[in-house]
């Protein structure tokens, strides 16, 4: 693990606007910087970066957070990832903790692994394009095969000769201990003789998401029968083949920003469809689908088109790729390629519009992908039939998300031509969750009520005093609070005084004194969290605090934070809600804001009694509530006229 004043440091160093410029180019606007986002394709600058605030808020995408968050979203960086690239960047040392000797032992063993791997990489690439045998034969294999001299050096190909140990004594040579040859499988040895896995084979190698190299895929020039056409990397402490997917280094930024993964086959398949500028797609290499491989996709996008022949062997394989991505709880699109065909040898003559426009045209969802392999010679035989639904109910079930389930059923409902109640039985077989079996009823419109109506006021509202909270809540202010108080006369008045407090302990006296509560599950417990950090250290800092947020709710505190960048005074007007914009002193800011959420709370309490009256004789009592609610809102417009 890192260690904890590791990440301070980088987290004391690191400047957003920096980080963020060396992919972004930015623009100095007003306190700010803008510029046009990554993670869409825009033409109008919509991405914020805040050196105040040191966070980052891409209007497009709704995406935001400090640097580290920026490194994990663009450069899809684990979190450790990021932050020893902002070590590096920072020429900060990165100090790991609590390492067992055995667990050293490992990172050194991996290190190692790494290294001699990069080696390996790098004489394979350079003996392809220098030595004589490499271009007479390597070379000459991938320019035949449509290969451009630009692709055979961005994806690292390389060559190795026909002979027992050219690499391997290479190796040995550059002071590559054989340990780790052996251990990465490059070479082999027999009573201490090494010899050459990957002999007489074009090289493929295998990055990771961050582009280190982890393993080989080596063919074969010429189809002996003899031997395996692919040989690939053995396992090792860095080469886990379920774990893997070729061409994802290249690939990530596109997947992202395309919002789909194509998977194909093969490393040829991989690298033709990127030529093409095709380059969202990533290949599970000749083996079938993992769980893992699905979780390094999800990183980048929540659907997949899977490519593939359209013989009974890619077929099965896809059948069982389906139902791993289904219940990974991603999309999944079929696109099947003319028999004898795969994207390889299909693209080859065709250009980027004419693959595109194929991809589009064929690919299916998960559905109708199976009635028509299942059903195609079976649309009159009620036998066939009823074994395609029971397949594409099956795959149905193993969706973990509800909604989605519904929609597929209606769509197979249409596809199949069979009603939606016979669809939901068998689902609610198959899961025995009775739910579906009326689920019907579930579907019906929800029902405008009064509560629906003052949601989004509430959120609103909510999230101001979030964001007060997080950009002044250790500051003292003076308030002006308005006491209850008898005059001369006897008559009862309300006495302006003023009362000194921090921000944050006011808006919790004051929620906490109507028992106020976030009804916003998010709100509810960034306000929890806020709230101890105050009462605990009395001030916030807020790149820690959101450090130690959790990705999801951090998410949502830097869209809080950026929000009042684009906020402006008539929309919240338009809303109906008093609340004026930043310029106003913080005092009046926090008074407003909940007086306001006061008001609405009465506003809402008061018309849900009136609801109430309508469906009930016995309404004096209620009469009564009603009418106390409204002295306590003209009690609370005096005080809301006061400030304004
Ligand atoms: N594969 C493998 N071992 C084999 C055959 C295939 O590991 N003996 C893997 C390779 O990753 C290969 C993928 O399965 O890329 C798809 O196999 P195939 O369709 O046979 O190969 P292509 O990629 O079409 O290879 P080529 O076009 O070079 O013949
Ligand atoms: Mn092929």
């Amino acid at each position: 693990m890192i260690s904890k004043a590791t990440i301070d440091k980088v987290f004391e160093q690191s400047l957003v606007e920096e980080v963020v410029g060396e992919f972004v180019q930015l623009k100095k606007s007003g306190s700010n910087f803008k510029g046009l986002s990554p993670f869409s394709n825009e033409k109008t600058p919509s991405f914020v970066v805040s050196p105040v605030k040191q966070i980052w808020k891409d209007f497009s995408s709704g995406k935001g957070g400090n640097a580290i968050a920026f490194l994990m979203e663009h450069e899809h960086f684990t979190y450790p990832e990021a932050i020893k690239y902002l070590a590096r960047k920072y020429n900060i040392e990165v100090e790991e903790t609590q390492t067992s000797s055995l667990d050293k032992e490992k990172a050194s063993e991996r290190e190692s692994l790494f290294i001699v791997s990069e080696f390996a990489k790098k004489f394979f690439k350079e003996t392809l394009l220098n030595s004589q045998e490499g271009k007479s034969i390597g070379l000459s294999y991938f320019k035949e095969r449509g290969f451009s001299d630009e692709t055979i050096k961005k994806f690292d190909l390389g060559y190795l000769p026909e002979k027992s140990d050219y690499f391997s004594s290479n190796a040995i040579k550059n002071g590559y201990d054989p340990i780790f040859l052996e251990k990465s499988g490059l070479s082999i040895f027999k009573n201490e003789k090494p010899f050459d896995r990957f002999r007489g084979r074009i090289m493929f190698p295998i990055h990771s998401m961050s582009g280190r190299v982890l393993g080989f895929g080596g063919r074969i020039l010429n189809n002996q029968l003899k031997t395996a056409k692919y040989l690939n990397s053995p396992e090792s402490l860095i080469y886990n083949k379920s774990k893997i997917l070729y061409g994802i280094f290249y690939a990530k930024q596109e997947i992202a920003k395309q919002d789909n993964c194509y998977i194909v086959e093969g490393y040829t398949d991989v690298i033709q469809l990127h030529q093409k500028g095709i380059k969202n797609v990533v290949s599970s290499s000749g083996t079938a689908l993992s769980v893992d491989q699905i979780t390094l996709i999800r990183r980048l996008t929540s659907n997949i088109t899977m490519l593939f022949d359209g013989d009974k062997a890619g077929i099965d394989a896809t059948l069982r790729g389906i139902d791993i991505i289904l219940s990974a709880g991603l999309n999944v699109n079929i696109c099947s390629f003319p028999n004898g065909e795969d994207p390889d040898s299909y693209s080859q003559d065709k250009s980027y519009e004419e693959i595109d426009e194929f991809l589009k045209a064929n690919s299916k969802d998960f559905i109708q992908f199976k009635a028509s392999i299942l059903a195609e010679s079976s649309k009159n035989d009620p036998v066939l039939k009823t074994k395609t639904i029971n397949e594409i109910i099956n795959s149905i079930s193993i969706i973990p998300d509800r909604i989605k389930q519904e929609l597929y059923i209606k769509h197979c409902s249409s596809i199949m031509d069979i009603s939606e109640d016979v669809l939901f039985n068998s689902l609610a077989q198959k899961t025995k969750n009775e739910i579906y079996a009326v689920s019907k009823k579930r579907i019906a419109r929800v029902p405008q009520t009064t509560k629906n109506k003052y949601v989004n006021t509430l959120f609103e509202l909510e999230k101001k005093i979030i964001e007060i909270l997080l950009l002044y809540g250790d500051k003292v202010e003076e308030f002006e609070e308005l006491i209850l108080k008898n005059d001369e006369d006897g008559n009862v008045v309300l006495e302006p005084t003023i009362v000194k407090s921090s921000v944050y302990e006011k808006i919790f006296l004051d929620l906490q004194q109507d028992e106020i509560e976030f009804t916003n599950e998010s709100f509810r417990m960034i306000y929890d969290k806020i709230i101890t950090e105050f009462q605990k250290n009395q001030k916030l800092i807020l790149e820690v605090f959101l450090n130690n947020l959790g990705d999801n709710l951090s998410n949502h505190v830097t869209g809080i934070l950026m929000s009042e960048e684009r906020y402006e005074l008539h929309n919240w007007v338009s809303k109906n809600i008093f609340v004026k914009n930043k310029e106003k002193v913080i005092s009046q800011l926090v008074s407003e804001t909940i007086l306001s959420l006061r008001t609405y709370l009465i506003n809402k309490k008061v018309d849900e009694l009136k609801d109430e009256i309508k469906s009930n004789k016995n309404n004096n009592k209620i009469l009564e509530e009603i009418s106390e609610y409204h002295k306590l809102k003209s009690l609370l417009s005096k005080k809301l006229n006061r400030v304004f």
